[in-house]
């Protein structure tokens, strides 16, 4: 099937009118936009300069072939784009939106232009487009393998034009911490790579570049686990003063030292909604051996050192809340229950959802069998043993609600697909994201209904032959 102009898009829009007539790409020489609408021109100047068409700005709307408006009765992420035979006009409720229009714009151009721009033409009718889901997640580990800053921003340039508007960013881990720090000043740009550590001016440029872009940062310190190089460095918080993996979390002052690590995180990112406090994976030895943890266990009325670990979580929740923030950690790997207040990250298997429903969490879905993109995307990538295969079409057929909307509709928030980096130096990161990114695109925003993995192939193949690809991957 051949797509006009308005269909080749990714992600696919809501509903697409066709009408009659078309417009030379040419004529699209001039521009006017609304003070909101700064950023979505420079796309649209970006784009069209990529395809040698000049495009000018102008003072009045009269003057124009591209306008861009703001409309007060749209949505923040909702966008419209209509084609006449005169003009193209795009509005949103936001700056967002029109940046999101811009670039859906831009990859019309791009179609149009493939045999050139000298008989290029864009097809005349409406797009009317709004998300699936208001959250839609990446999240990148900064920490197995450090990348430059210039290398984050480039890579949220890469996540906005796929409409991803949440930066989950994983910036502590065993083998590294990346975070100006006080508190932890021992470790404090002590890492596996390149021994990275994003200065506070570091931070300062990426949150404003996440801002500029509609993109939120979520960043995390993962504890009571994930912290040996943290643990290493201050062995007074674990038990019996080891280096180890886990904190002591039957210590008082472990978790005042934690309390004081997310007051400096906080104030890193002051935008930041949400803080991840990670949660996963933490082993139970240590704890069971060591007298502050039993001693706190049997104070507390609790049982299980699985309960002891909860009641230390929920209370570094607790603060990250009382500072006007939202606590967010991954979902319980060992049947622990969180109140409801805690957002979940799911990423165990395609029932967490379903086991977390009942209790009243909000659940972001990250199964690693479906959003991983450290999995090789075919059999010729190198791999451990331990991961599964994830090719775009897996990618692809991802639904959060699995088969479960009506049990899960109320639960899950969004997709949030995961780029852990292990096996994945920083030269390496846009090879991986570049083969599913546009596939997750779909999966965040259409209409699962609308979804069809071979229509999705030829308008990806299509695009990227008029050189989309090699455009947002150079921005
Ligand atoms: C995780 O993959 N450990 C969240
Ligand atoms: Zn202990």
């Amino acid at each position: 099937m051949k797509h006009s102009t308005l269909d080749i898009l990714i992600p696919l829009p809501k509903d697409v009118i066709l009408a009659e007539g078309h417009i030379a790409l040419r004529s699209l020489d001039t521009l006017f936009a609304v003070e909101a609408g700064r950023g979505a021109a420079e796309e649209i100047h970006r784009g069209f300069e990529w395809l040698r068409l000049p495009v000018r700005d102008v003072a009045s709307q009269a003057d124009a072939k591209i306008c861009l408006e703001l409309q007060a009765d749209m949505g923040k992420e909702e966008w419209r784009l209509q084609v006449t035979m005169e003009k193209i006009t795009i509005a949103s409720g936001s700056s967002v939106g029109l940046r999101y229009a811009a670039n859906a714009l831009s990859q019309m151009a791009f179609y149009a232009s493939q045999c050139g721009t000298e008989n290029a033409y864009l097809d005349c009718g409406m797009v009317k487009d709004a998300p699936r889901f208001d959250y839609r997640g990446f999240m990148l580990d900064s920490v197995r393998h450090f990348q430059k800053p210039q290398t984050i921003c480039k890579f949220l340039r890469l996540l906005a034009v796929n409409r991803i508007n949440k930066f989950h960013w994983h910036l502590t881990d065993n083998q590294g911490w990346r975070l100006p720090s006080t508190l932890a000043a021992k470790v404090s740009g002590h890492g596996t790579a390149e021994d990275g550590c994003y200065s506070r001016e570091d931070l300062k440029e990426i949150v404003k570049q996440a801002s500029e872009l509609g993109i939120q940062i979520i960043p995390e310190i993962d504890v009571p686990g994930h912290s040996k190089l943290l643990i290493t460095a201050y062995p007074e918080y674990s038990c019996e003063h080891k280096p180890t993996y886990e904190f002591c979390i039957g210590n008082p002052k472990s978790l005042e030292f934690i309390k004081g690590l997310y007051d400096e995180l906080m104030e890193l990112f002051p935008e930041s909604e949400e803080i991840h406090l990670g949660g996963d994976e933490a082993v139970t030895d240590g704890w069971e051996k060591c007298p502050l943890c039993q001693k706190a266990m049997k104070d507390k009325g609790l049982k299980t050192m699985r309960e002891l670990e909860s009641d230390f979580m929920s209370e570094l929740c607790r603060h990250i809340a009382s500072k006007g923030r939202r606590p967010r950690i991954w979902g319980s790997c060992n049947g622990q229950v969180y109140s409801p207040d805690i957002m979940l990250q799911a990423w165990l298997d395609i029932r967490e959802p379903l086991r977390i429903a009942p209790h009243g969490n909000k659940v972001v879905y990250s199964v690693h069998t479906s959003l991983y993109l450290d999995y090789p995307a075919n059999a010729f990538e190198p791999q451990e043993n331990w991961m599964f295969a994830l090719p775009e079409e897996g990618v692809y057929m991802t639904d959060p609600y699995v088969i479960w909307e009506n049990k899960v509709k109320d639960t899950i928030i969004g997709p949030e697909t995961c780029l852990w980096t292990e096996q994945v130096p920083e030269w390496r990161i846009f090879q991986k994201v570049m083969s599913r990114i546009a596939a997750y695109s779909e999966v965040a925003w259409t209409n699962p209904a609308q979804k069809d993995y071979h229509d999705f192939c030829i308008r990806k193949a299509t695009l990227a032959t008029a050189g989309w690809n090699d455009y947002i991957a150079s921005n």
